[in-house]
């Protein structure tokens, strides 16, 4: 184990909390599932705490198949890291298709608690340390859920709260609820990358700043496409061509591809690689807590902290990256 791996990694405070986050947080949604040889994905998780990442992403669904990914953490934490769970903070969500039936999904108080016992015992923990609403529902009463995160954390089950895609007035909205029961919101869960700046033009960023919220990107490298991997074809180890569930061969248009490749010149003017670029990109906004990275290997987890390390930007570059 790296005896300076808490002197290596950068810790934000999260909003006006009383938690500090690694500036990357490893996430599972993808490299954790059936498809991942197990030792792959241990010495993925191995590598991260090594290098300080403290905070694990994970949600019911991850896999394949659902709730593959917790169960294979809960074994790690298990076989590994018995002696250092007060050392790591661990999220799950419910909200997405977990299991048939009218409860298997949403946000209803009946879904979010039976989903957070299940994913406690796939995890083989007693609490989680934080625990996220993972979709924005419109059909569920919003009290009605919000209530359920008071009640998770009043029962133990969990020590905050999150949430991850609410529409900005449903999260101004849960934040104030939230506090006023005196279970602040943790932390505000989006996708934001060079390519989907929708928190900032949408201000759910900006919302999440002005309630003492933190905020989480998800999907910093969009699954891929802003690092060198798809410059020359897709690799048939990539996730394009082995696990396109969700990142399609479409998504490279000829025009998305001249963007990848002005970027990557642009970062090796910089001279770090176009994956670093993106990542400290996310982290120059001061209301960014962490980014949540993927890593199909080890080394790609360990290339990636070169962003904690990159020069600050200019604003000729900013307004490259901003298109
Ligand atoms: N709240 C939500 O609804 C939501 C939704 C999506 C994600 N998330 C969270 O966010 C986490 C991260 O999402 P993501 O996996 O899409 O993140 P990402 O960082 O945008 O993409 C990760 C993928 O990019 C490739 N990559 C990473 N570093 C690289 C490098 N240095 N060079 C070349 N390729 C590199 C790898 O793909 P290859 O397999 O091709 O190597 C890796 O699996 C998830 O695990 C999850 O925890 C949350």
């Amino acid at each position: 184990m790296n005896p300076s791996r808490y002197t290596d990694m950068q810790y934000r405070r999260c909003g006006r909390s009383g938690v500090l986050l690694p500036a990357l947080s490893l996430g599972f949604w993808h490299n954790f599932g059936r498809i991942t040889p197990e030792e792959q994905s241990r010495a993925i998780v191995r590598a991260a705490f090594d290098a300080g990442i403290t905070h694990f992403d994970l949600a019911n669904n991850y896999g394949p198949d659902p709730g593959a990914a917790e169960q294979r953490l809960g074994k790690f934490l298990h076989d590994d890291f018995a002696a250092h769970r007060d050392e790591l903070f661990i999220a799950t969500k419910a909200a997405y298709d977990m299991w048939d039936g009218p409860y298997g999904s949403w946000a209803s108080r009946k879904h979010l608690m039976a989903s957070l016992d299940q994913s406690l015992h796939r995890l083989q923990l007693d609490y989680v340390d934080l625990f996220y609403c993972h979709r924005y529902d419109p059909e569920s009463p919003l009290e009605e859920t919000l209530q359920t995160l008071v009640d998770i954390v009043r029962q133990g089950k969990a020590l905050y709260v999150g949430l991850s895609r609410w529409p900005l007035e449903a999260s101004r909205f849960g934040y104030a609820y939230l506090r006023q029961r005196d279970v602040p919101c943790l932390i505000y869960q989006g996708r934001l990358n060079i390519f989907d700046q929708a928190p900032k033009t949408e201000g759910t960023l900006q919302a999440a700043a002005e309630a003492g919220v933190g905020f989480i990107a998800f999907s910093p490298l969009a699954q891929g496409l802003l690092t060198d991997r798809y410059l020359n074809g897709i690799p048939a180890d990539s996730r394009m061509a082995h696990d396109p569930r969700f990142l399609k061969a479409d998504a490279l248009t000829p025009e998305t591809l001249a963007r990848i490749r002005s970027l990557n010149d642009l970062a090796a003017a910089r001279g770090e690689t176009l994956a670093s670029m993106a990542l400290a990109w996310i982290l120059h906004h001061k209301e960014v807590t962490s980014v949540i990275i993927g890593a199909s290997s080890p080394e790609q987890l360990r290339t990636n902290l070169a962003c904690l390390q990159t020069p600050p930007f200019t604003d000729d570059e900013l307004s490259i990256i901003n298109g």
